[in-house]
């Protein structure tokens, strides 16, 4: 079964600096050929003889193998993260770089220097998920073939020049502008949450459970800021704590079970618990969040 090209899902004239040419190029001749090269390796793979090829010639494939489908994956992923830039929205990626990286815009300078820094060379900058530190990260891929174990990219930045030569030439400083002006952030909000829920399946703390058993758990609003300010309710015996501070207050919670609870139970309440688990403290997150627990009637009082 062949690998199938998928096609862009914006209009690359929609673009904001980028030439519908190099775009279309870009998807067409890269994009394109590393789907094709896949293909063929694993055509080829599938008629070898493994009890007497020679290893060099496995090493040769298996390598061949792993460039193509990298490159075809991430240029995907650079594919899904341009598009009309929609500006990041306050919510559980905005509340995950001021986490991990202290603002959103400190983040930013992190990747567009790294995307500089590579500027005359070649690879990919990558914003990935970590699960396995439970946090964002900026990292480095050569090659087509360095990923992060246990980390899943969301959003990704090319640097080869065959990225930008066509409308940068040499200018590979003004190309990684222009791609931070044409983020498509909505996109890459729903590839962190995706994430974070596919990871965090085993921490859900449904409603009726944690009702019956509000005595024995230590109850956190770990509502982002804003959203906590600009409300009037909370869950009766709740204490809220900032979830872009839970390094900080983890360490002083009473030795009791942990359930959080955010707003519609999704990232922000997901990945507070995740990191507190890593912390060694039993938490889990409160399923449908504040706005399931008032729906179904459940106790909640004025702030
Ligand atoms: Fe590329």
């Amino acid at each position: 079964m062949s690998y199938k090209i998928q096609q862009l899902s914006f209009d690359p004239t929609s673009l904001n600096g980028f030439s519908p040419k190099l775009i279309n190029s870009h998807h067409a001749n890269n994009y394109g050929g590393a789907v094709r090269r896949l293909n063929a390796i694993r055509a080829e793979l599938a008629n070898v003889d493994w009890p007497s090829v020679p290893g060099y010639r496995i090493n040769g494939l298996k390598r061949e193998e792993l460039i193509a489908a990298n490159s075809a994956f991430l240029h995907e992923l650079y594919f899904q993260s341009l598009g009309p830039c929609t500006g990041l929205k306050l919510g559980g990626l905005s509340v995950a770089f001021n986490r991990d990286f202290g603002s959103f815009d400190r983040w930013l300078e992190e990747f567009k220097a790294m995307g500089k820094a590579l500027g005359g060379g070649s690879g990919w900058v990558l914003l990935s998920v970590s699960t396995h530190e439970n946090r964002l990260i900026n990292h480095w891929s050569a090659d087509h073939t360095h990923l992060l174990g246990g980390a899943t990219p969301i959003l990704a930045l090319d640097m080869y020049e065959h990225a930008y030569h066509i409308d940068f030439g040499a200018d590979a400083a003004s190309y990684v502008e222009t791609f931070l002006l044409n983020i498509d952030w909505d996109k890459a909000n729903a590839g962190y949450a995706a994430v974070v829920e596919h990871a965090t399946v085993h921490l859900a703390a449904p409603s009726e459970e944690v009702l019956a058993n509000r005595e024995n758990v230590t109850l956190l609003d770990v509502r982002r800021a804003g959203a906590y300010e600009a409300s009037n309710s909370v869950i009766a015996g709740a204490t809220w704590r900032d979830p872009e501070k839970v390094v900080e207050w983890s360490s002083s919670l009473p030795e009791k079970p942990v359930v959080v609870y955010c707003v519609y139970g999704h990232e922000v309440g997901q990945s507070t618990a995740a990191i507190l688990r890593s912390k060694g403290i039993d938490a889990r997150f409160l399923v449908g969040g504040l706005h399931d627990w008032i729906a179904a009637g459940r106790p909640a009082e004025k702030k």
